[in-house]
């Protein structure tokens, strides 16, 4: 890799002190970068609308926009730029927040060249990567890979199994979960398992559009509605007569919106934009949402009468921390999927790296899983996936328990796997303190000095997850 990888790449360093800036530019430099620098995150941004960057290597805390919102900016110019940041070693937090916003990695201060150097060749050559599988992505049709659900955990067996009474059915589905945990996938899996499985499966999401275009994007719109309706347009309804309408984030669907929905589901008919005819549809509706539609429901957010309509039959799928086994036959279908795309060999995750996924908590759950996996695989150098290709913060908070060797006193050490066991179960109850100290067992006065103790009451950060035993196979369901 090296200086051949350097070679045409340009990195924007940023740095309120001028002479961080300097040292790295001069050491980038050397490798063979390109390198610009800027004192601050307006200027950096300013460079990144005039110039294209493949990198930027960015402090956090700057005066003026910081880090964090520069890659907020920078997310809302859908650029291809990565960011890597410098962080001090007490603002962990920080970096982590910045990771989940989609930065790719972050090294800490003190800078060590050598681990500088790595990351940033290990962020272009996956940038290159990324792009050539964007391509890729797009040409590709969907195999059979793609359209397979993997699962292991005793809760998705049971779901799968109720997803098999119900599939060839006319009811409406309602799945929920959080985002990443597969909805989409169940969604098309539904439909696969049922008798409009030659029919058409078309999917629309309540969330991306406006009102208006959503409306006419579902029922169609005859010529004239509005200005821009040059001829009829059938919508997504009648396209999929027949088959199955798949409605994402139907939580998001404003009120007016929900009327009509509720109208297709009573009386099987609807009216496109415009229009006076009524056009019976016969549509099997399955809906997706990653928020509680039920409390959407309570706060008066989503109507009643409709949430009994779609909710008919309930699926919910569980976050990827709840259900831990099935991360490795997951990891293994991926590892499959991407050693096709990207021709590697890797037979599977090392022991260790395995364990480093186990204990970590998965906000973005299998969509999270699955890009961690397509990295490791494409910086995988021998057969099994180690945790040193994994990315430096999925690593660090796996760090739960007391490190073996350390100097801490039998006290502290124990204080210390406390801490991170209220912690873990104040995630675990969403920092709810009255379910927290029933579940510990202890008064809600205890847990209250505890987190006073160990500093919690203001502490958020990601934890770790349980560890289950290691269970071998794993199911799938083909479409
Ligand atoms: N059980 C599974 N087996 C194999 N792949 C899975 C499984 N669950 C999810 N995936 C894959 O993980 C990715 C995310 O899944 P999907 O898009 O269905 O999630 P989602 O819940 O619809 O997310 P969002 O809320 O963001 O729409 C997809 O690439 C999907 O193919
Ligand atoms: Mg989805």
């Amino acid at each position: 890799m090296g200086v051949a990888l350097a070679h045409h790449r340009k990195i924007l360093v940023v740095d309120d002190d001028s002479l961080v800036c300097d040292s790295l530019k001069e050491l980038l430099t050397l490798e063979g970068y390109a390198v610009d620098t800027a004192l601050d995150g307006t200027e950096a941004l300013n460079k990144v609308k005039q110039d294209s960057f493949h990198l930027i290597l960015s402090d956090i805390h700057m005066p003026g926009l910081n880090g964090i919102e520069l890659l907020k900016e920078l997310k809302g110019l859908d650029s291809n730029t990565f960011i890597v940041f410098i962080t001090g070693h007490g603002h962990i937090d920080g970096a982590v927040e910045a990771i989940k916003l989609g930065a790719y990695d972050y090294i800490t201060k003190p800078i060590d060249d050598t681990r500088l150097k790595f990351t940033i060749q290990r962020a272009l050559e996956q940038q290159k990567l990324l792009l050539s599988y964007q391509n890729l992505k797009q040409r590709l049709k969907p195999w059979d890979l793609q359209d397979t659900m993997k699962f292991r955990d005793r809760k998705m067996e049971q779901l799968l199994e109720l997803v098999h009474t119900i599939s060839d059915t006319q009811a409406s589905v309602l799945i929920s979960g959080e985002s990443g945990t597969g909805k989409s996938l169940l969604a098309r899996y539904i439909h696969s398992q049922s008798s409009r499985k030659n029919r058409p499966f078309v999917k629309i999401s309540c969330g991306s559009l406006s009102e208006t275009l959503l409306e006419s994007e579902l029922f169609g719109h005859v010529r004239g509605a509005f200005t821009g309706a040059i001829r009829d347009k059938k919508g997504k309804f009648e396209e999929a007569h027949g088959g199955t309408i798949f409605i994402d984030d139907i939580n998001s669907a404003s009120a007016n919106l929900q009327v009509k929905l509720l109208r297709v589901l009573q009386e099987k008919v609807i009216e496109r934009v415009g229009g006076n005819t009524l056009i019976p549809v016969d549509v099997r509706i399955i809906c997706a949402t990653n928020t509680s539609l039920q409390e959407e429901v309570a706060r008066q957010n989503f109507r009643e009468d409709l949430y009994y309509r779609v909710n008919v039959v309930s699926l919910a799928i569980p976050p990827l921390r709840e259900r831990l086994s099935d991360i490795s036959p997951l990891a293994e279908h991926f590892i499959e999927q991407f050693n096709l795309i990207h021709r590697r060999k890797v037979k599977g995750l090392s022991k260790t790296a395995h364990q480093v996924l186990l204990r970590y908590r998965w906000p973005g759950n299998v969509r999270e899983l699955e890009n961690i996996i397509e990295q490791a695989v494409i910086l995988s150098p021998g057969e099994y996936i180690i945790p040193e290709v994994l990315p430096q913060y999925i690593r660090e908070s796996a760090v739960c328990t007391v490190p073996a060797s350390t100097d801490l006193s039998l006290d502290d050490a124990l204080g210390h796997a406390e801490k991170q066991i209220i912690l873990e179960t104040l995630e675990r109850f969403k920092w709810n303190r009255q379910m927290c100290a029933q579940a510990l067992g202890i008064s809600r006065t205890t847990l209250f000095n505890k987190m006073k103790r160990f500093q919690l009451m203001e502490h958020r950060r990601q934890t770790p997850g349980r560890k289950p035993g290691i269970k071998a196979g794993g199911q799938t369901a083909r479409f």
